[in-house]
C-alpha cells in the first residue's frame, strides 16, 4: 500500500469511528441495558484531575443511566515499558481508591485486574492466531510509545498488547468502549479479532459483537506547564492533591504577561487552560470566567482556580482518604470485582472452546 492511499484509509477510518461514536451515544440514551462498558486503565500512579474530566465523571454518568460498567486495572499492560512490579498492590489500591472516591460504585460496576483473571489472559492464544504480524507492527500508537520507551529493544508484551487488550474487551462482552483518539487502532484491532473469529468459528451465528469506540467530547485539560499533562511530567494536579499541594502547583503555573484573562486557546494555552479547568469545577463556561477575572491578571486566575479545584474536589478527597487508610476493604472490593470478572471470562473462554473444538470433555 502506498502512503497516500495508507493516509486516506485511516482518515475514513476515523471518520467512520467518528460516525459510529455519535450514533452509540444516542442510543445509549435510550437504551442503557443493552449495552456494556469495558474501560479501563494501568495501574502506574494516582490518577489525576485530567483522567477525571476527561473519562472518570463520565464513566460515573453512564454507570448512573444503568449502562453495566467493567473497569479493569491493567496491571498486566503496565509491564509494556517496566520492569519494576514490586510498586502494583500499592499502585492498585491507589487507582481503586481514586474510581471509588470519584463514584464509581462497586454494588454497580465490576471492577477487576488482568492477574487475576485467567481465562481473559487465556484468550490472547487464539487471537493471537487470528492477526498478522505485519498488522500488529503498523499500530500508530504502539510505535509512539515504542520510540518513546527511551529503550533499544521492544518485548514481547509491548508488541502484542493490543491483542491483550483485545481479549480485554471480548472475554467480557464489552460493547461500548469509552476512548481517546490514541486507542482507536486498538479497538480496530479488536473489531478485526471479532469478525474474524467469527467469520472462521461461528459463520452461522456470529459469536463476539464488534465493540464501539465512545469517543469523550471533554475538552483536553494539560498541565500546569501547559504541556500534556501526565503522571511523569510533574504538572498534573491528582485527584488525591492535598489544597496546599493544588495551590502549590497552580501558583507556579505557567501563565503570560497580559493582564487581561481571555479564553484564547490556540493564542494563550497556558492562561486558556485555567481558565477551562476553573469553569469545569464551577460548571460555567470559560468565556464567563475569563469575563469574571477580566483585566485581574493571573494571579486573580490562579486564586479563583486554585480555589474552584479545592472546593470541587474536597468531598472526593475525603472520600478518597477514608478508603485509602482502610486497604483491607479494598482488597476486599478488588477480589469481589475480579470474582465477577472470572465469572464472566470463564464462561466466554468454555464457549470459545467449544467453537473452536478445543473443548473435549
Ligand atoms: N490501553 C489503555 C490505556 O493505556 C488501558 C486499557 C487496557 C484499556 N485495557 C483496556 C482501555 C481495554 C480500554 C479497554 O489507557
Amino acid at each position: 500500500m502506498t502512503e497516500p492511499a495508507h493516509a486516506a484509509h485511516q482518515a475514513s477510518s476515523y471518520a467512520s469511528s467518528v460516525a459510529r461514536s455519535q450514533a452509540l451515544g444516542a442510543d445509549l440514551a435510550l437504551h442503557p441495558e443493552r449495552y456494556r462498558i469495558l474501560t479501563g486503565d494501568r495501574p502506574t500512579g494516582r490518577l489525576h484531575i485530567g483522567h477525571y474530566f476527561g473519562t472518570l465523571e463520565n464513566r460515573v454518568v453512564l454507570q448512573n443511566k444503568g449502562v453495566p460498567l467493567f473497569v479493569l486495572i491493567a496491571d498486566y499492560q503496565a509491564l509494556t515499558d517496566r520492569d519494576a512490579t514490586s510498586t502494583l498492590p500499592a499502585d492498585v489500591l491507589e487507582i481503586l481508591a481514586d474510581y471509588l472516591a470519584c463514584g464509581i460504585d462497586p454494588g454497580k460496576a465490576t471492577i477487576f485486574c488482568h492477574s487475576h483473571v485467567a481465562a481473559l489472559n487465556q484468550l490472547m492464544l487464539p487471537f493471537l492466531s487470528l492477526v498478522t504480524v505485519s498488522e500488529i507492527s503498523r499500530n500508530p500508537t504502539v510505535k509512539d510509545e515504542i520510540r518513546s520507551s527511551g529503550r533499544d529493544y521492544v518485548t514481547g508484551m509491548m508488541f502484542t498488547y493490543p491483542v491483550h487488550q483485545a481479549a480485554d474487551i471480548l472475554s467480557m462482552h464489552g460493547t461500548v468502549v469509552p476512548v481517546g483518539k490514541d486507542q482507536l487502532p486498538h479497538l480496530e484491532l479488536t473489531r478485526t479479532i471479532a469478525r474474524r473469529f467469527n467469520e472462521r468459528y461461528s459463520p452461522d451465528a456470529p459469536y463476539f459483537i464488534e465493540p464501539t469506540g465512545l469517543l469523550g467530547n471533554a475538552p483536553l485539560l494539560l498541565g500546569v506547564d501547559g504541556e500534556k499533562m501526565s503522571k511523569s511530567r510533574r504538572n498534573a494536579i491528582q485527584i488525591a492533591s492535598t489544597p496546599d499541594e493544588t495551590a502549590k502547583l497552580l501558583k507556579g503555573a505557567k501563565t503570560d504577561p497580559d493582564r487581561n484573562i481571555t479564553y484564547d486557546p490556540k493564542h494563550r494555552k497556558e492562561v486558556a487552560n485555567l481558565v477551562l479547568l476553573a469553569s469545569l469545577c464551577l460548571d460555567s463556561t470559560p468565556e464567563a470566567v475569563a469575563e469574571e477575572i477580566g483585566d485581574g491578571g493571573a494571579s486573580a486566575l490562579k486564586a479563583l482556580v486554585t480555589d474552584a479545584v479545592n472546593t470541587y474536589f474536597q468531598p472526593i478527597r475525603e472520600r478518597r482518604s477514608q478508603l485509602i487508610a482502610d486497604p483491607a476493604q479494598l482488597v476486599a472490593i478488588l477480589r469481589e470485582g475480579n470474582e465477577r470478572a472470572c465469572e464472566v471470562a470463564d464462561a466466554t473462554l468454555r464457549d470459545v472452546q467449544q467453537l473452536m473444538f478445543t473443548k473435549y470433555y
